[in-house]
């Protein structure tokens, strides 16, 4: 892959000197933006005099066992393609294997209080209509997940210490990405989201991104716009997903006119005609695009108001995260990337 081409696959982040040149101002204020989240600190604090609830967030390992341990927590979150190949057989290995999670840690009482798993694209024996032949025929053969809650398309309300409570919500649908044996799949531009979570869940675990946000958008990017409207109506404490590889990573969000005009700014930038990259164009347009300049401006504006809120006047913190828990990294097949622990 050249230093100057966009990436071939649209899973691959392009490289920053391609950035830089292509998208000059995008790198410029997301560099800002997220500065100022930075100074801003934490977007949501625990409740006082309780023990916070240590959530750890991973998805995307295809059938393989990380090689460093998983730390400690008592919520573990997978969100989806457990497997490669979606077969019962392999989907019961990783299920195995997430039990050992459960049991106590060497010297300790306690092991993982609850696992929570929703299933990706790759796990085709969860969807029908993506079921292997085999699996198909052999209907007497099902999951035994123990204690682990499989959610799809539905919730569950978790217990933990000091009478705390999780609601959490999980729903593997994702854009169409692949053949018949991907699962969950949906036409591209579908609203499969709309009104589909309540709207007092704590965590929603996804296995696709919203859109904008912890996804490689360049070739057009995995991330639903519908999704994020509905996270937005929904404004979970946590959103946990995956399926972008490359877009792993764990990132504020405070469901402001920051956070608005943030996406309001990347959809401005990545706004080509279908089927074409940045690089059609010349280098450095953005630089003399005056819309770009005007919804980065303004988006840097909002942050710095938040951020003087926040820091000077005490303003609430009623924020959350979104974390891409991808093990894999990028396009390669090793779990090369390490779990992300929220405290909630
Ligand atoms: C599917 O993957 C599992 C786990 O990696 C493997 O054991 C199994 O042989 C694979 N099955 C097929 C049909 O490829």
């Amino acid at each position: 892959m050249g230093l100057l081409t966009p990436q071939k696959s649209s899973f691959a982040p392009p490289t920053l000197l391609y950035q830089l040149i292509y998208h000059p101002l995008t790198t410029w204020f997301a560099f800002l933006h997220y500065l100022i989240l930075y100074l801003r600190g934490r977007p949501y604090v625990p409740p006082k005099n309780k023990v916070p609830i240590r959530v750890v967030c991973l998805s995307d390992t295809h059938s393989k066992m990380p090689p460093t341990s998983i730390p400690k927590g008592d919520l573990l979150i997978h969100a989806g393609d457990l497997t490669n190949n979606g077969t019962l057989n392999s989907i019961q290995q990783s299920i195995d294997w997430l039990k050992t999670l459960q049991k106590p840690w060497p010297g300790s009482a306690d092991g993982f209080r609850h696992i929570v798993v929703v299933a990706g694209n790759h796990d085709s024996y969860f969807d029908e209509r993506s079921r292997s032949f085999h699996d198909t025929k052999n209907t007497r053969r099902t999951l035994d997940w123990g204690k682990i809650h499989y959610l799809q398309h539905s919730g569950v309300t978790l217990p933990f210490p000091d009478g705390r409570e999780l609601k959490v919500h999980g729903a593997p649908q994702i854009p169409r990405c692949g053949g018949n044996e991907f699962a969950f799949q949906y036409t591209r531009g579908q609203d499969a989201w709309s009104n589909t979570i309540p709207d007092d869940v704590d965590v929603l675990i996804t296995h696709n991104p919203p859109k904008w946000h912890l996804d490689i958008p360049e070739n057009g990017g995995m991330g639903d716009e519908f999704e994020l409207q509905e996270v937005w109506r929904v404004k979970p404490t946590l959103h946990a997903f995956g399926h972008v590889h490359s877009g792993y990573g764990k990132e504020p969000v405070w469901w402001d006119e920051g956070q608005k005009s943030w996406e309001e700014f990347l959809a401005c930038a990545y706004n080509k005609p279908a089927g074409t990259t940045a690089s059609q164009r010349l280098p450095l347009t953005e630089l003399v695009d005056p819309q770009i300049w005007m919804l980065g401006v303004k988006c840097l504006v909002a942050d710095v108001r938040g951020m003087l809120w926040n820091r000077l006047w005490g303003g609430a913190r009623q924020g959350g995260y979104m974390v891409n828990g991808a093990l894999t990294y990028q396009t390669t097949s090793k779990l090369l990337n390490k779990p992300k622990v929220v405290d909630l």
